[in-house]
């Protein structure tokens, strides 16, 4: 068995993202699948949604910089079968430091190696921070698949059309050959209006069975739960939201896996030494 890494990312912000992980990483949790969610936004939200403190020094940051084994900021999330790897402010500037290593696209990657070789957890979910800089290439070049999470909302398609390109831009490079879309999800579905129909029904038509049946609601529910630092299953396990995210979490679960070319963490290993291009 191997760990399936999946790492949430749209380079806009407010998306539904850090909830997304987190409901995610609950709801798996919740089935008994061992699951690690690491924190890579300096914004910590992700760590806070969870009722973590950010304590300086716990982040990913010093083991991005080879400095630290990441297993020792790996840090028990208060829910059976969930840990976490927080997040702090001090990894806004790992973007600088990172930039100026050697392999500086695969430092997350290298950092990863020992936890996937200890095989501990069935799910890596990554939070990653809305932009496309030094800590979300990161992510993606660490891990074997990509859900993104796209609000219903005009202009929706002219951002996933970013997303995909640098997909193809790290897989071509070589920097994480075997990077895949796992599925788009649509968050903050408003079932009043046409547009949020609308949209999906766009969305759908560009990309078909790539978007998970599930459509994510907009509810007041999961803009709560953060303030009081739990889980949507935790904090209102029969509202909408939590069904939702549970339907979400068995569509995940029926996909294929592993993928006929293999996951991710047991290929390209080799091709550590290759840059990727600049996004634009
Ligand atoms: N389905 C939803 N219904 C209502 N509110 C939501 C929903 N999903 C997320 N929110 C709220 O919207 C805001 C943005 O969501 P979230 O933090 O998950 O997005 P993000 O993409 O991680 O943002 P960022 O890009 O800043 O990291 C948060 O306040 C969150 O609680
Ligand atoms: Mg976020």
């Amino acid at each position: 068995m191997s760990t399936r890494s999946i790492a949430l990312a749209n380079q806009k912000g407010g998306v539904g993202k850090t909830t997304t992980a987190v409901s995610l990483a609950a709801c798996l949790a919740e089935r008994g699948k061992r699951t690690l969610l690491l924190d890579l936004d300096p914004q910590a939200n992700a760590t806070s949604a969870l009722g973590l403190e950010k304590l300086s020094g716990g982040s990913v940051y010093k083991a991005l910089l080879g400095g630290a084994r990441l297993a020792d900021s790996i840090r028990p999330s208060g829910y059976d079968n969930l840990e976490i790897i927080p997040s702090e402010v001090d990894l806004a500037v790992a973007e600088v430091d990172v930039a100026r290593t050697e392999n500086y696209l695969q430092r997350l990657r290298l950092a990863l190696m020992p936890i996937h070789d200890a095989n501990q957890y069935e799910f890596l979910l990554v939070d990653c921070p809305p932009s496309l800089g030094i800590l979300t290439m990161n992510g993606l070049a660490a891990v074997d698949r990509v859900l993104v999470p796209l609000q219903c909302e005009y202009f929706a398609l002219e951002g996933l059309a970013v997303i995909m390109r640098v997909l193809k831009q790290i897989k071509e490079s070589g920097a994480n050959p075997v990077l895949d879309l796992e599925g788009i999800v649509m968050t903050m579905f408003d079932g009043r209006t046409n547009l949020s129909q609308q949209v999906v029904n766009e969305v759908r038509g560009h990309f078909g069975e790539k978007v998970f049946q599930t459509v994510i609601p907009r509810t007041v529910r999961l803009g709560e739960a953060p303030s009081f630092g739990k889980p949507i299953t935790a904090y209102d396990t029969h509202s909408q939201a939590a069904v939702a995210y549970r339907a979400l979490t068995a569509e995940l679960l029926a996909q294929p896996w592993p993928s006929p070319a293999g996951p991710a963490s047991e290929k390209a290993t080799a091709a550590v030494e290759t840059p990727v291009p600049t996004a634009g």
